[in-house]
């Protein structure tokens, strides 16, 4: 397994819709090792989730992973998942502010609206299909990474630019309001 660079704001490619991964691509061996670099790279970046688009493979692959996180002390665990063509769905009209980073956007934080819920529809790394519904906090990681599979950054969906931070002046201002809604949001739909 190797770590990978990870693309940082202004590369060009991070702003490419990745194409769909067919059945027999994803289940040969050179698929297969670049997911587990994947997984490598989320890791050693201690991220929360990592696109294929962040290490300049315009495949519709991410992985997520939330297990007591440094970067994100607040979020819920989520176990270690790759989504292979993910497509989601809102469920309702619920939104909520998520306070987000990324390992593509070095030390910036802003507030994007979020669905509360989603239906997911995807392929597991050995295309077994994934279909369940997700929500809350960590429907919000989701809806960021897929979102990297369509060239988009957080930033993008930010609608008020002033609650953009570094992390030093989020940590200074904004967290402890943030880990309330976060509470919040916990407690109304479970994760
Ligand atoms: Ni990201």
């Amino acid at each position: 397994m190797a770590s990978l660079p990870i693309l940082q704001l202004g590369h060009p490619n991070l702003r490419l819709r990745a194409r769909e991964v067919l059945m027999d691509e994803l289940l040969g061996d050179e698929l297969q090792h670049f997911i587990d670099d994947l997984i490598e790279t989320m890791h050693a970046a201690s991220g929360a989730g990592l696109a294929a688009s962040q290490v300049d493979r315009q495949v519709r692959i991410c992985a997520i992973e939330v297990k007591d996180n440094p970067r994100y002390p607040y979020k819920p665990n989520i176990p270690l998942t790759v989504l292979v063509n993910p497509i989601l769905e809102p469920l309702g009209c619920d939104r909520f502010d998520n306070y987000e980073g990324c390992l593509s956007v070095p030390n910036l934080r802003g507030l994007v609206k979020r669905h509360a819920e989603l239906r997911l529809t995807a392929w597991d790394r050995h295309g077994k299909p994934i279909e369940r519904v997700i929500r809350g906090i960590t429907a919000g990681t989701f809806q960021h990474e897929v979102d990297h599979l369509d060239g988009l950054l957080f930033i993008d969906r930010v609608e008020d630019t002033r609650s953009l931070a570094t992390w030093d002046q989020w940590k200074a201002h904004h967290e402890a309001a943030f880990v309330e809604t976060v509470r919040n949001v916990v407690q109304r739909y479970g994760s």
